[in-house]
């Protein structure tokens, strides 16, 4: 059996869950699921990363020990997850003891291997990224250094274990030209290797001002740099150290989904990390892009951050998975417009797949007394439908293994226009009184086209296409890729149908 590993990235705990976290989660759910879809044996990880001094931090604001709090807001990631129908096979806490063991594990082998080495610590920190920068990337405004992604910096001088990331310059250039496919999309990686033939400097992976991390194995004055202590819960969650694990088959992990604030970490730190533990570097790294809300950046000092939960209970959970992954190419950044979702809706949604399936239900219902219709052979009239859909799944496949999610719901949404066309024009409800055959055929054709989309669509949309499946009398046991080369038989009572979505009327 094929098997696929994806990840998202582990999440910081000193806030609560918002619609960038909802988003990367949600397009590894989506991969998932088709992968399974597709007869593969699949491992999707998510979690949550707890250490480190911003969340040390945010702990001391809220009064709590960092324990106590790290259990509480991990909580909520927890319960998102089950509330957005994410269909992950673990979630890993960085606080548990099977992570600190890999930590400590990976350590002593880079150490082992003469990876890291004890030095001095000078230079700027930004707390909010965890992420250490040159002078040269800073601006100064009032007195105070910003980093690029606009966190304040603060001068840090410390003793410091250091990773020789400077070592690894050529061959992390000659890993991402043997592997094209490593970073996408394609802009981003040009972004990654002109970093890295700028020059790389050693990093440092330890700090001794603050407590709340994985202790360095044999110096207990140093906790392990968050970085390093984070990207580890990808091989800590399939068994590392013990590579006899049961899960260590996953391994490497075929895409890690991350927004482009994090490419860094993960498309040059962690195979180089990889590499000098002799372990091999994940296959791929998918930056996607930011949300921004109604033209404006999301930040809690504007009050315009998007809660996910509220999207739900407003729209529905299908709806919100749809529209997020539909409207935006994934990559690209995009502006979330309630505009927009209600258009989507209303428009490919409830007009669209929700019409066609209603008509065509009904017609069966009324027509052919709930049965399902014998296989009709095809027509000279049928071509436009059956071109739209003979290769839909394939093409799907491929956009989905490209991870341009936007590009496999348009195509689909594209053979649903075609189908919706196909009924106006063959006219089943005007055949009942010219031509019964050729009225079973065309309801038979439709009832094909809707099983294909509900099919391929449970990965957007699970509860919704569980419906429509039960409405085409699907069984439970044939709702993935291979069981579509077995046509349903003739005669498969359909219960009546019932409206999918529901339209939205805009607000002002
Ligand atoms: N803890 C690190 C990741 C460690 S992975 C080994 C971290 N956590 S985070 O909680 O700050 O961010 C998680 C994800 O949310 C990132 O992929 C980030 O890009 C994403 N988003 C945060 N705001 C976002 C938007 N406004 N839009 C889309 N995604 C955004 O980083």
């Amino acid at each position: 059996m094929p098997r696929t590993y994806l990840t998202t990235p582990i999440y910081y705990v000193n806030d609560r869950p918002h619609i960038g976290h909802a988003y990367t989660s949600l397009a590894t759910d989506v991969l998932a699921r088709w992968k399974r879809l597709d007869g593969h044996e699949v491992f999707f990880l998510t979690g949550t990363d707890e250490h480190g001094q911003k969340v040390e931090k945010a702990a001391q604001d809220a009064g709590m020990d960092p324990q106590s709090f790290t259990d509480q807001v991990s909580q909520h990631f927890r319960d998102l997850a089950v509330r957005m129908g994410f269909s992950n096979d673990d979630f890993i806490r960085t606080t548990e003891e099977r992570h600190k063991r890999a930590c400590t594990a990976l350590w002593e082998v880079l150490a082992a291997r003469g990876e890291i080495y004890l030095g001095h610590y000078e230079g700027w920190y930004a707390v909010r990224d965890e992420a250490f920068y040159g002078p040269d990337e800073l601006v100064e405004r009032d007195g105070v250094k910003y980093a690029p992604s606009g966190a304040p910096v603060e001068w840090v001088r410390e003793p410091s274990y250091f990773f020789r990331l400077s070592a690894w310059q050529d061959r992390l250039l000659e890993f991402y030209q043997r592997n094209p496919d490593f970073i996408a999309p394609a802009s981003r990686r040009n972004e990654v290797l002109s970093f890295v033939r700028s020059g790389l400097q050693d990093l440092s992976v330890s700090r001794t001002s603050f407590r709340w991390g994985v202790k360095v194995p044999g110096d207990d004055a140093h906790v392990m740099y968050v970085w390093l202590d984070a990207l580890t819960n990808y091989i800590t969650a399939v068994g590392y150290p013990d590579t006899e694990a049961e899960r260590w088959k996953f391994w490497p992990a075929d895409v890690h989904f991350v927004g482009k604030d994090i490419l860094r970490f993960h498309a040059i730190y962690w195979p180089a990390f990889l590499m000098a533990a002799g372990i091999a570097p994940p296959r791929r790294v998918f930056a996607h892009g930011w949300w921004t809300n109604e033209g404006q950046k999301i930040s809690k000092s504007l009050g315009n951050v998007i809660d996910p939960l509220a999207l739900v209970e407003e729209y529905g959970l299908d709806a919100v998975r749809y529209f997020l992954l539909r409207e935006v190419p994934f990559g690209n950044d995009g502006d979330f417009q309630r505009k927009a979702l209600i258009a989507r809706l209303n428009g490919e949604l409830a007009d669209g797949l929700g019409n066609l399936a209603q008509r065509t239900l009904t017609l069966i219902q009324k027509n052919c007394e709930g049965r399902l219709p014998p296989e009709a052979p095809r027509t000279e009239s049928d071509a436009a439908l059956f071109g739209s859909l003979d290769g839909l799944i394939g093409t799907v496949g491929a956009s989905l293994d490209a991870q341009m999610f936007h590009a496999a719901l348009e195509s689909i949404f594209a053979s649903v226009r075609e189908a919706n066309g196909y009924i106006t024009q063959q006219q089943p409800w005007a055949l009942k009184k010219t031509d019964l055959v050729r009225m079973a055929a065309v309801l038979r054709h439709l009832h094909s086209a809707l099983r294909v989309y509900a099919t391929i669509l449970q990965p957007f949309m699970p509860d919704t296409m569980a419906r429509l499946l039960d409405q085409l009398g699907v069984p439970e046991g044939a709702r993935d890729l291979a069981a579509l080369a077995n046509p349903l038989p003739e005669g498969t009572a359909l219960p009546p149908p019932a409206p999918l979505f529901r339209k939205i009327e805009e607000t002002a």
